[in-house]
């Protein structure tokens, strides 16, 4: 098994590193990258941004499922689910979708530790929140995909009838219609999701590929 520790010489290792208050960082005799070698996998968090219905959640399931098919270990994090569990607590006003943004990035964060592939699809519309989400990553581990789906589009689609219901003034703070959603200026991945859904997870497959020095992603398509 392959280990090493000084790829990641920077970043989280410190910044878990100090104590905190009466807290301290116990660092695990078991590596990450152990962790992600025994499952011949490079572990990283695959964060989809982008408006409601622009397909985060349709291109997160299936991506799951082609690297399931290729014998990798991943696990999505949608954020419909997530606010009935972890996040049930909160609201969409700008505080509430902060603190949403924050309990997602930081359990994907530990997903990553355990050596996973943690897909995580949540609309996260300020650059901030997602910058704060990158931090908690080595570098290279987070990989940002906008979905730039038109919102006219994502307002056609209404697969759940909220864009109608905003429009009507029925739900308050409403992205792209009532709050804002600010693109993100250097993804690692922007893909339009009006586009043919295998086509676009073939792109991301790429990118992971890319990214990934181990076999499983080589020649993985799901066309
Ligand atoms: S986030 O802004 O905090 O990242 P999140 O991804 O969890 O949002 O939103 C999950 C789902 O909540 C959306 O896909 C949408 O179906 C629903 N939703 C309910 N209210 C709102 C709202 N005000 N704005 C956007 N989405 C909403």
């Amino acid at each position: 098994m392959t280990t090493r520790p000084e790829m990641y010489p920077l970043g989280r290792r410190i910044r878990r590193s100090h104590s905190h208050g009466n807290l301290q960082w116990q660092e695990s005799a078991v590596t990450k990258l152990q962790r992600s070698a025994i499952k011949s996998q490079k572990a990283c968090c695959i964060w989809f941004t982008g408006l409601s219905g622009a397909g985060k959640t349709t291109l997160a399931n299936l991506l799951d499922e082609a690297l399931f098919a290729a014998g990798a270990h991943a696990f999505v994090l949608d954020g419909d689910r997530c606010r009935n569990g972890i996040c049930g607590d909160l609201d969409f006003s700008p505080e509430g979708r902060m603190e949403n943004v924050r309990r997602i990035a930081e359990v994907a964060s530990l997903m990553v530790d355990a050596g996973l592939i943690v897909i995580v699809s949540l609309i996260s519309p300020l650059v901030a929140q997602r910058q704060k989400a990158r931090e908690l990553f080595e570098p290279g581990e987070f990989l940002e995909v906008y979905l730039d789906t038109p919102l006219d589009v994502c307002e056609k689609r209404d697969a759940k009838g909220l864009y109608k219901k905003a429009r009507q003034g029925l739900i308050p703070n409403f992205t792209g219609i009532s709050s804002a959603y600010e693109p993100p200026a250097n993804p690692e991945l922007t893909l339009d999701g009006s586009g043919a859904p295998h086509e676009l997870v073939n792109q991301i497959l790429r990118l992971v590929h890319q990214r990934s020095e181990e076999e499983f992603a080589c020649e993985t398509s799901i066309i």
